[in-house]
């Protein structure tokens, strides 16, 4: 089947849907989901979203980013990130979003290697009520159309531009012609053994870049986040124990129940020394105590990661959480302008799978939710600026549900063959395809 649209989005997290909001409502845009709307990541992120308190902030802020990501960050790209924070968490606001309040202020939280309390949040279970926000929002419009369980296969190209995208959807392949086309199909998590995402996110959008050259950076960049719920099992996905419960001062402490690191440090050293003690005392894991803190403030401030606990036998508010690092967030990826513009015409990438080099090495806490909102309204806003004067190109294409299903399939070997590369000796921490 033929569908013709002026915007065609990949994937429908944070980025995606809110792309989708900030596009001209005169104009159609469709938003694919490999699964159910629901299983993206942005629907599983806890902490909460970072922002510059206030204008005095942002430069600290900027600092705190730089530091956490080794200095390897993008600067006038972590200068966009820290000054359009606030304008952007406002508009959430205004569509809805309902952060958690103190003394009728918002409620800042706290997360490793950032100097002040600046992290608003919606009890731990924030990106499950943006998700909501958002998504809501976007039923309500009539010029944007959500297609669920539906794969990009590969992009629609003419002249070395893109113009839409061929999908797998109903059984079937259908071509969606666009004339601007965003990626925002999250992670690689999925093609870890042991990671914090879905398994559905498998890193297709750096495939589908990579075959078809578009621009990629900093592939070696992944972040394993520090306290993963410790679980002997390679199936599911891992549930996070959010460093914000760090941040509210759980501690750390080996199996002998010593202490060995400062919880609050950048998520690439908190991990290493998590490895190290592991190492050291021939464990799996460590542990992570919050059973000292006001079980009242547990149970209404972490609803979320008191029950999944609980459900596994484990009371967070009696007893330490076994946890361990996991792969958890990717911070290279298609690399893009601040429009979040890719190498390729017409096309733009924003959140996890693109690189606008906010993160450099190491991504500060609850940054990303962030990095989504502020770049996907960059793209919508650059995109706003020609689409009515632009025609889509209706290309003619045949190609059958095996072949389809046969790219797929090759798009999976092939990103995982390139991780392969860039992991080394580590490349056994990678699901077997
Ligand atoms: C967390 O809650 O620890 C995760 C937040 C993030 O990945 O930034």
């Amino acid at each position: 089947m033929d569908i013709y649209t002026d915007v065609l989005i990949v994937g429908c997290g944070v980025s995606g849907m809110y792309a989708a909001l900030n596009i001209n409502n005169n104009c159609k845009v469709v938003i694919l989901s490999k699964s159910k709307t629901d299983e993206c990541n942005t629907y599983l992120a806890q902490g909460g979203i970072s922002r510059a308190k206030d204008k005095d902030d942002i430069d600290l802020f900027i600092q705190d980013t730089m530091k956490a990501g080794k200095d390897k960050n993008k600067e006038e790209a972590v200068r966009v990130l820290a000054e359009e924070s606030i304008e952007n968490i406002n508009r959430l606001i205004g569509l809805g979003m309902d952060f958690d309040y103190k003394d009728g202020e918002l409620d800042y939280t706290r997360e490793g290697a950032h100097s002040i309390n600046r992290i608003v949040h919606s009890t731990d279970e924030t990106g499950k009520r943006v998700f909501e926000t958002l998504f809501k929002q976007v039923k309500n419009r009539d010029n944007i159309t959500i297609y669920e369980d539906t794969t990009l296969v590969d992009l629609l190209k003419f002249k070395g531009a893109c113009c839409g995208g061929i999908v797998k959807r109903n059984n079937g392949v259908d071509f969606i012609h666009a004339k601007y086309t965003i990626l925002a199909s999250g992670g690689i998590g999925g093609l870890f053994l042991n990671s914090t995402n879905r398994r559905t996110m498998t890193g297709d959008g750096i495939a589908i870049a990579l075959k078809n050259n578009i621009d990629v950076t900093n592939l070696g960049y992944i972040q394993f986040h520090p306290t993963a719920l410790y679980e002997n099992s390679s199936e599911e996905r891992k549930f996070l124990i959010s460093e914000s419960l760090r941040g509210e001062g759980a501690k750390l402490f080996n199996i002998n129940k010593q202490r060995f690191v400062n919880e609050l440090l950048p998520r690439d050293i908190v991990a290493e020394s998590i490895w190290d003690e592991e190492r050291k005392t021939d464990s799996s894991f460590v542990y992570l105590d919050a059973s000292f803190m006001d079980s009242e403030f547990i149970i209404n401030r972490f609803p979320g990661i008191y029950k999944e606990c609980k459900k596994r036998g484990i009371d967070v508010t009696n007893e330490p959480i076994p946890v361990t690092p996991v792969q958890h967030y990717f911070m290279g990826g298609i690399k893009v302008d601040l429009n979040s513009s890719t190498s390729m015409d017409n096309l733009y990438a924003c959140g996890e799978v693109s690189c606008t080099g906010v993160h450099g090495a190491n991504r500060l806490a609850s940054n990303s939710l962030l990095e989504g909102l502020v770049f996907s309204r960059r793209a919508a806003l650059d995109i706003n600026k020609n689409i009515n004067s632009k025609d889509i190109i209706p290309l003619k294409h045949n190609i059958k549900l095996k072949e389809a299903e046969e790219i797929i399939d090759s798009n999976l070997n092939s990103v995982l063959s390139e991780f392969k590369k860039v992991l080394g000796e580590k490349e056994h921490e990678l699901i077997n395809n």
